[in-house]
């Protein structure tokens, strides 16, 4: 039996567009609710148990628009609030899973590198699972606190800022060899060019957002649960409309948005 409704996904912000955008061209025929959690993000620098609430009241309101299945589109609530998927009536996605495993089976010589928010490498969730499919891996991870505010002020991958910060935070990368890296956050697919540029062509950069698209249609096809419409529709919510939506969200979906909505997200509790 298809399933005609909206898939929901959500972010602590706007970051969790670059997902969005993957998931679109790998699901083109779905409709889709996006919720940024604008009013509140960043999430990455945050406690544990306050990252886990927030995700909760995220998830709620996205079941309040009868979507069919959840994707935590956020680098840090996947690593440290996956387990609020247990409470959930619909199937749940995040995005380090599949990212780990795109990693692993891309390396040659099992030196994985990871970078996210403080809150996500400290949660240590990638290495972990990268241990568990991998156990001779070494796996060098750091947390990389100045990219997503460099992306949201419209530093481009081009600028020279950005560029010495990468150098700073991906030494450790390159000093170990590592010859796969996964982009654990959402903003970073933004600054791949920079990325790429300290790492040298050799290394495979892992959007998580291209390797969790690819999972939730699998899943979905197994669960019969892809849409059989012809024409998809997305809406747009977020707790703030704060002054830099329209150019952040803009530079993350790679394109204008309309038409969206406020929501008073502590009235999901
Ligand atoms: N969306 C977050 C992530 O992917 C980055 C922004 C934040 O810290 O909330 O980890």
């Amino acid at each position: 039996m298809a399933d005609n409704r909206p898939i929901g996904v959500f972010d602590s912000g706007l970051g969790g567009l670059t997902v969005l955008k993957e998931l679109e061209k790998v699901l083109p025929g779905e409709s889709f609710v996006y919720f940024g959690d604008t009013g509140r993000v960043p999430y990455g620098s945050r406690s544990n148990d306050t990252i886990i609430s927030y995700a909760r009241q995220d998830e709620k309101f996205l079941l309040s628009k009868d979507v069919k299945y959840i994707v935590a589109a956020c680098g840090t609530v996947s690593a440290v609030a996956a387990s609020t998927a247990k409470e959930l009536p619909v199937n749940f996605m995040g995005v380090v899973e599949n990212s780990v495993k795109a990693a692993v089976s891309a390396t040659k010589n099992n030196k994985i590198g990871v970078i996210g928010t403080s809150a996500t490498i400290n949660n240590g969730a990638h290495k972990k699972q990268i241990l568990e499919l991998l156990p001779n891996a070494e796996v060098v991870t750091v947390d990389c606190p100045l990219f997503v505010p460099l992306v949201e002020q419209g530093f481009s991958a081009e600028d020279i800022i950005v560029e010495e910060v990468a150098r700073r935070y991906l030494l450790p990368m390159v000093e170990a060899g590592v010859d796969t890296l996964i982009l654990g956050c959402t903003h970073y697919p933004i600054l791949s060019a920079a990325i790429r540029k300290i790492m040298g062509e050799n290394v495979t950069l892992i959007n998580m957002g291209n390797s969790t698209a690819l999972a939730v249609k699998e899943e979905l096809a197994k669960l019969d649960m892809l849409s059989e419409n012809t024409a998809s529709s997305r809406e747009f919510y977020v707790s703030d409309l704060t002054t830099g939506f329209s150019k952040v969200s803009e530079i993350l979906l790679g394109e204008k948005i309309s038409n969206v909505n406020l929501v008073d997200i502590n009235k999901y509790d």
